[in-house]
């Protein structure tokens, strides 16, 4: 018999404001961390992209604020800190949408790039959550406007990501200022280096939750397309963004330049497109959002600045136009679909020379890329360089990928039809299908 929220000890005001977001059931992530939360234990957790991770670490910490808090003050009883403002903006709305039936329940988001005035504002009066970036953070904590007094939960989501960006100093002086006897929450994709060693630094016999990747939560299916260089990659995207099956895209390019042109090309190709990366206004970064989980726009080209917790169901592609500079950001990026139980699909380029780069995220996922080639696009220039020396395995092998079982046998020389599997047109586009490369359908495992 599968648990219920109710049986993980969640009290009415939650319970029904989780029905009525249509919450059945809590996922896996939810089920081991929210009991372990309630019973204030700290807590490291590392659980799939869209398995539901923010209602894990929100849900017991509203339900502490059912109650009022027993010391005086008017400071944060809790404090969410996140590596984008896109990401704090999106989990103090789902703080609301949580906490809709607690209507003494005050919250805000602390993020650059926004005007002072209206968090000066909201943190005059008591506050019980904010949602934060360091950052901002800092420039209101320098202004003692910040009394950490009443802190009862730190969380950091996203924080090995918040490492990466720089952040250590920053949520060390944070950090400092809460107080010691606070429930630390943490949640990362990795422990490994400084992310570990900070862990094991701020949290008190912590309760480790390390949520395997189930087949249930949601299937991403991947494909690699290798591509000559930049025209033929750009011809394989247009082919690929006229697949009906796709609801809403997000693709991801190397540079935030890259992203602007890409997504202007795209627009004057008819798409409805457009662009985030940090480098934009935020009033234009949250309207880009909000245009996509409106539905008004259906591409977002991205930089990483979106790779990470943004959560958009719509979603149904991911395309990696640009590989990832860190291998890890392969699994943050694709994870922008299939979120949520959902399925969707995830098409890497990668030209012919970056061989290598493939090879260092096929290491980090322990797998390899399903690889395919689109009929009459397949590349042409030969593969540059092969991948040699110890615990690196050879494309040259013959091995067959689980998925797929149909790899290629050794370099990708020419384009015959035997390389790599075909990105097969469905059936019912196969008929329209022309031999002069005309835009065609492909098929789409992404299906809702
Ligand atoms: N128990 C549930 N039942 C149904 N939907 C849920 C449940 N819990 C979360 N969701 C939905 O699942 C989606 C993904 O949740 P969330 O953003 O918290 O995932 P995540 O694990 O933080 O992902 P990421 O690693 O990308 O940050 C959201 O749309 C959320 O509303
Ligand atoms: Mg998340």
């Amino acid at each position: 018999m599968s648990l219920s929220f109710s049986d993980l000890k969640l009290q009415s005001p939650l319970l029904t404001a989780l029905a009525a977001a249509g919450y059945e059931q809590p996922t896996p992530v939810q089920l081991e961390s929210i009991p372990a939360a309630l019973a204030n234990h700290d807590l490291m957790v590392s659980a799939q992209t869209g398995s539901g991770k923010t209602a894990a670490f929100l849900l017991p910490t509203l339900q502490r604020m059912i109650k009022r808090s027993e010391k005086p003050g008017k400071g944060p009883r809790a404090l969410v800190l996140t590596p984008t403002r896109e990401l704090a903006q999106q989990v103090e709305k789902n703080a609301q949408i949580y906490g809709k039936n607690m209507p003494w329940l005050r919250s805000v988001t602390l993020v650059g790039g926004t005007s002072f005035g209206q968090q000066i504002r909201a943190l005059s009066r008591p506050i019980d959550l904010i949602v934060a970036t360091p950052g901002r953070l800092m420039d209101h904590m320098r202004q003692g406007r910040i009394d950490f007094s009443r802190l009862e939960v730190l969380t950091l989501d996203e924080a090995d990501r918040m490492l990466d960006m720089g952040f250590i100093d920053d949520i060390e002086t944070i950090v400092a200022a809460t107080p010691a006897e606070r429930q630390t929450l943490l949640f990362s994709a990795t422990w490994d280096g400084m992310v570990g060693k900070l862990a094991q630094k701020l949290t008190n016999q912590p309760e480790k939750i390390d949520i395997a990747r189930e087949e249930k939560q949601g299937k991403i299916d991947e494909h690699l397309l290798y591509c000559d260089d930049s025209r033929h990659k750009n011809r394989l995207l247009d082919f690929i963004l006229r697949d009906t099956s796709i609801d809403q895209a997000v693709i991801f390019t190397a540079t935030k330049a890259m992203s602007e042109q890409l997504a202007d090309r795209l627009y004057e190709n008819g798409f409805s497109a457009n662009c985030l990366h940090g480098d934009m206004p935020q009033g234009w970064r949250n309207r880009t959002l909000m245009d996509l989980r409106k539905g008004r726009i259906k591409i977002l080209v991205a930089t990483d600045v979106a790779a990470r917790g943004i959560d958009v169901p719509t979603i149904t592609h991911v395309i990696n136009y640009d590989l990832p500079k860190q291998a890890e950001d392969y699994v943050h990026r694709i994870g922008r679909t299939g979120r949520a139980g959902r399925t969707g699909l995830a098409i890497t380029f990668a030209e012919v020379n970056e061989y290598v780069k493939v090879h260092k995220i096929e290491r980090y996922l322990n797998r390899k890329l399903p690889e395919q080639t689109i009929d009459g696009m397949e590349p042409t220039r030969k593969r540059v360089s092969k991948p040699t020396g110890r615990g690196r395995r050879s494309f040259n092998n013959n091995s067959n990928n689980p998925k797929n079982g149909n790899w290629n046998n050794g370099n990708r020389r020419n384009n015959s039809a035997g390389s790599g599997q075909k990105h097969r047109p469905n059936q019912q586009n196969q008929a329209n299908r022309s031999r002069s490369g005309s835009p065609r359908s492909v098929s789409s495992q992404a299906k809702h």
